[in-house]
Formats: C-alpha cells, structure tokens, sequence
C-alpha cells in the first residue's frame, strides 16, 4: 500500500533519498476562514499543522521526522537541542525522542525579557518535564552559535561517557536538514489544492528559523508552482531574515539537486509584526489573537503563529492581495505557549 509521504516522493523523487523517522502520516487539513477573512476582503483559509500528531503538535514535527531520521542512520541514542524557554522545537524534540526511544537532553535559553512564574515554569515547560527532557539553561539567548557550541561541549560530555548523542544545531552553518519537511508540506498541499479544487495564490507563514519558510517555497518551485510565499519575521528584521531564507531556500534546493530554483524575488518577508522583539508581545499581535479565537474558535500563540496571522491580516488590509484572493495561512502550532504568555494575554501584572 501507498502511504501519505510515498504519494509526496512519487512528485519529487529526489526527497525519497533521505532518511526519515514518520512522525505523522497524512496530510493536516485547510479549513476556511470566512468571518475573519470577511473582514480584510480576502478569501483566507488555514492549513492546520497546529494538528499534527506527536504531544500538542506543530510545524517542527515535520521538520524532526528527518532530523531523527539521521539521528537515527548515525546510531545515535540520545539527542540534543537548543531553543528559547518557551520553544515548541525542545518540546517536539523531546517528545519525538519518547516515541522513538532515545534520551532527550535540551538547553533552554533566555531569549526573551520575561521573569514571571508562568512562562518559566508553564507551557512548553511542563511539558517538557512531563516527557521527562534533562534540561539544562543558557543566559544567552541572542547568540545562536553560542548556543550550538554549548550543546557540542555538552555532547562531548556524554559521549566520553559513553552515549552516541546527535546534536539538532540551530545556527545558520550547519545543514538545513528540517527544511525536507516542509518541502514535503508544499507538495502536500499542492497535491490538496489540486485534488479538492482549491485555487491558492498567497501562502503566508511564521519566518523564524527560516526552515519552515524555505522548505516550503523550494518544494513550491520544484513543482513548477509559482505561488507567493509570505515569510512573517518573528525574530529578525527584513533585512537579515531575506538573507537567511535565500541562503536556506537556496542550501535546501541544491540539496534536492536543483541549485538554480530559487531567485531573490522569490524571497518575501515582512517585519511589520515583529517589534518590540522576539517572543514579546504587540497590539498587532493581540488582536490576530483576540480575532482568530472570537471569529474562527481557532487558538493561536503570541510568539508564531498569532504574529504570523497578524502579518496576515496586515498584508491583506495594506493592498498586498487583490480583493478575493485565496490566502491561505499556515498554522505552525505554538499554541501550548499561551500558558506561559498569561499575564499579557489577561493583561494582568507578572505573578
Ligand atoms: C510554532 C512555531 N511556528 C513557527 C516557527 C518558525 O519556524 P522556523 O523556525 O522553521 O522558521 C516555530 C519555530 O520554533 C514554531 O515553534
């Protein structure tokens, strides 16, 4: 029998070739959105990765399947990542090692300016000492090298005490392995757009990383798709989030054998929804909230995907989108998050 991810290799071959612990098998589904599109004059719809399955979900489990696909072609029996304090990566991280039995070893790092009890003991927290993660801190949290060089002194550790670890780096020199993921995802969706009659001609998404951006525009483009893919920065300025995604877009094309597929008009992304910084919170970004859940019954976070569809709706009221456009926005999940953002979610002072 054919499965979910064989029907995506069958369009693009050349994602077949790398290894890839299943996670999830089937494609998550696009809902509309008509209320909350009604209200900025676009046809708005959502493809729900919010819902893929593995512990509360989101776009990282697509990206994990082929990190722990090498992690597991190398022999490794425990693995090691990095993220903010309230990361949905770590969480996923952890919970994918659960699944596949390996021992998840995570650093947490203060990236964001937020003392209070609930974010650094609640949401993604929990559940990462639910999933029994050994956690171990980073002070700093703007300094991604840094960070992965720790986890390599760590990984150093445990291996001269015996372990295989695998190390998932976060910094911009090591492969853009997760981006397969969402390459998959555009195929995917492609593959829906066609089968369900679905004209689709905007995709907008949270641009953090940048693999989930530019895995899905490079699996757009080799399928000879041309939509606009909208990359909301939800860490960086414009400036050095377009460099990042070409750089990625343009690692993860060469990857699957077609160097020359990306061009820098390819790249879009918006800071508009980004300021004060990563992680904290915005009137743009309160609202997408407050909307998404009072229109559409559809929970969003502050750090991704409530900033992602605040871009949304910020493209669609500045003209960015013909009136009637299809515009489908990509749930990436985080929203076991809003636990720890409760005091600017109630405004109400820090615990
Ligand atoms: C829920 C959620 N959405 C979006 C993103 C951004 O994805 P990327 O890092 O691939 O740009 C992240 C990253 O951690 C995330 O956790």
């Amino acid at each position: 029998m054919t499965g979910h991810f064989d029907r995506l290799v069958q369009d693009l071959p050349a994602l077949g070739r790398f290894p890839r612990a299943a996670l999830a098998d089937g494609p998550t589904v696009i809902e509309p959105m008509q209320r909350l599109g009604a209200l900025v004059g676009v046809n708005l719809l959502v493809k729900r990765d919010d819902t893929l399955p593995l512990a509360m979900g989101g776009n990282k489990v697509r990206q994990l399947e082929f990190y722990l696909g090498e992690a597991l072609r190398a022999g490794a029996d425990t693995l090691l990542i990095t993220g903010a304090v309230q990361s949905n990566f770590v969480r996923l991280c952890a919970a994918g090692c659960r699944k596949l039995g390996l021992r998840p070893v995570v650093q947490l790092e203060q990236r964001v300016p937020k003392q209070d009890v609930a974010y650094n003991t609640s949401g993604n927290v929990l559940l990462l000492k639910m999933l029994g993660a050994e956690i171990t801190s980073f002070p700093e949290g703007e300094n991604e090298a840094a960070a992965d060089a720790n986890l390599d002194r760590i990984a150093e550790r445990l291996r001269a005490e015996g372990a295989a670890p695998y190390v998932v780096h976060l910094g911009i020199d090591h492969p853009p392995i997760g981006g397969l993921g969402y390459v998959a995802a555009a195929i995917e969706t492609l593959q829906q757009s066609k089968a369900e009659g679905l004209p689709l001609d905007h995709v907008v998404v949270a641009s953090g990383s940048a693999l989930t951006h530019a895995g899905f525009l490079v699996g757009a483009r080799l399928m000879g798709w041309e939509v606009p893919v909208h990359g909301i920065c939800v860490r960086r300025d414009a400036g050095p989030q377009r460099d990042r995604v070409l750089r990625r877009a343009r690692e993860l094309a060469a990857m699957l054998g077609a160097p020359q597929a990306i061009r820098p008009v390819d790249i879009r992304v918006d800071d508009t929804c980004l300021a004060p910084g990563y992680g904290q919170m915005n009137d743009r970004v309160a609202e997408a909230l407050e909307l998404s859940a009072t229109q559409e019954a559809l929970l969003t976070d502050p750090v991704y995907s409530g900033r992602a569809l605040a871009g949304a709706l910020h493209l669609a009221r500045s003209g960015a989108f013909d009136a009637g456009d299809s515009v489908l926005f990509l749930h990436t999940g985080g929203v076991p998050a809003i636990f720890g953002y409760q005091s600017d979610l109630e405004g109400a002072p820090p615990a």
